[in-house]
């Protein structure tokens, strides 16, 4: 596989991110590719600051005076990208694969705000991308749970999602590019009324993905885009190092730190489930699984949507999540979980699963592609790369990343108020 990176020039975003780190670091370390070119808001001292956050200072050095890395002091949301002109040209000319990783990933911002942060930028990736003369391969990093809406359209309690794209209910079906600028005329669409999403976030991923389909469908360039579908990132099993983590980035982490030493009692969640204490699934995957599905799949020129997950096999239930928190816990009593029979858009439930919405669901992502890929590759061909979370790893626990998870939880104490952050530092110092 890895031959296939020789001598390509590759156009990167968001490498300083969770993901994007880690395909930079795997493309650097084990790819022969002429260049990577990485477009970075803030340029070199952005990425000394935000890599120096989650890898060992030898290897931030290492990426920063690589000589086959040139680092472009960018940003995706602005007009050309911040770019000049022979920069873009060059680019233009030299680019053979391009990964658009960068992506908000808030999920409280509002629609307007992620088609400002998500749609418009990836569109405008995408129409670079397709004006590269010598561009073989574009991805789209997106997320499986851009379909979570067919939670509340499935008469399953555990929805199927495919590795196809779903087109949404509403009720005049139109071409994606009228939807588009209604969203940019009117900062919402009638997609989006009718589609019941648990966040803005992914609805707009779900509209960049089709964005993206129709320009590269359009372009009669179907065959060079690929589409993969995280779905919960979370710490790496082996690369860059085991338990790489970008403690913000990774949902879990966040989830463990807001509920592992809370004072409460009782908590409160919502779903619409019949027993969301027995049935509700929490799809997480290490981050080095997507990088690798992501780069053999580029590799081997797989097309459409392609899911980067734990699957049906490798999902825990909400059950095994929350003893894996309590597991951590410093305070000597253990909140009971309060199932509430409402929306994942209910108010009176704890903050955090007012957040995270999809607590009382479950997905089984299928994993088909991937499989299939397996199954039909030659053992050397995919020899040292991790497809697959290690099925053998034991019940799911949180002690490996407890580390992360107390640190996230002083990040979070740190945006409440003083009395948290005290009783936050007393209790998980003790
Ligand atoms: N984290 C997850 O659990 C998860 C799950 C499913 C899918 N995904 C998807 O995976 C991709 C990577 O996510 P991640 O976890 O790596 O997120 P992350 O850690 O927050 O990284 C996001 C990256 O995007 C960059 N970025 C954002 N806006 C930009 C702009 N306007 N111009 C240039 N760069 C910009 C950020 O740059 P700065 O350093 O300048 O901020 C950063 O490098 C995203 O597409 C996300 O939607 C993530
Ligand atoms: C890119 O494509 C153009 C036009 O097809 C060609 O002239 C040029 O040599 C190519 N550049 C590279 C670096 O391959
Ligand atoms: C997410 O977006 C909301 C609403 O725009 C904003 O208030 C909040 O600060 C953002 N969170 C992060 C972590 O950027």
């Amino acid at each position: 596989m890895w031959e296939y990176y020789d001598k390509k020039t590759v156009f990167l975003t968001g490498g300083t991110g969770f993901l994007g780190t880690a395909v930079l670091l795997r493309l650097l370390s084990d790819a022969k590719c002429k260049r990577i070119y990485l477009l970075l808001r803030g340029g070199q001292s952005r990425g000394r600051q935000k890599w120096g956050e989650s890898l060992p200072t030898a290897t931030v050095g290492w990426l920063l005076q690589h000589h086959r890395l040139t680092v472009l002091n960018g940003d995706i949301s602005e007009p050309d990208f911040a770019l000049t002109h022979d920069q873009l040209n060059l680019l233009r000319d030299e680019v053979n694969i391009m990964i658009h990783a960068a992506s908000s990933i808030n999920l409280t911002q509002t629609l307007p705000k992620a088609c400002k942060q998500i749609v418009q930028p990836s569109e405008a990736v995408a129409r670079f991308g397709l004006q590269c003369y010598n561009l073989s391969r574009f991805v789209y990093v997106s997320t499986a749970y851009a379909n979570s809406h067919l939670h509340m359209l499935s008469s399953e309690e555990d929805v199927t999602v495919e590795e196809r794209i779903y087109p949404l209910s509403n009720e005049a079906s139109r071409p994606v590019s009228e939807e588009y600028k209604e969203l940019q005329a009117l900062g919402t669409t009638s997609e989006y009324a009718v589609n019941d999403f648990p966040w803005a976030y992914g609805y707009a991923k779900h509209l960049s993905e089709r964005l993206i389909m129709a320009m590269f469908t359009e372009a009669e360039r179907y065959d060079q885009l690929l589409i993969v579908r995280p779905s919960i990132i979370g710490p790496a099993e082996y690369f860059p190092f085991t338990g790489y983590n970008v403690l913000t980035s990774s949902p879990i982490t966040v989830v463990a730190a807001a509920l592992a030493n809370v004072p409460a009692v009782e908590l409160q969640f919502a779903s619409t489930m019949h027993d969301p204490a027995n049935h509700a699934t929490i799809d997480e995957v290490p981050v080095d699984v997507v990088v690798d599905r992501l780069l053999v799949h580029l590799a081997h020129g797989t097309t459409g949507c392609v899911h980067a997950v734990s699957g049906k096999v490798g999902r825990i239930s909400m059950k095994e999540l929350y003893d894996a928190i309590v597991a951590l816990r410093k305070l000597p009593w253990a909140p009971r979980v309060a199932w509430l029979y409402e929306s994942w858009h209910y108010e009176g439930q704890h903050w955090i699963s007012k957040l995270f919405k999809v607590f009382g669901t479950s997905f089984s992502f299928s994993e088909h592609r991937t499989v299939a890929l397996r199954d039909s590759s030659p053992k050397e061909a995919l020899q040292g790369f991790v497809l697959f979370k290690t099925a053998d790893a034991g019940p799911y626990e949180l002690y490996s990343r407890h580390r992360d998870v107390q640190e996230c939880a002083f990040v979070i104490s740190r945006r409440m108020n003083v009395l948290l952050r005290v009783f936050s530092w007393i209790v998980w110092s003790c």
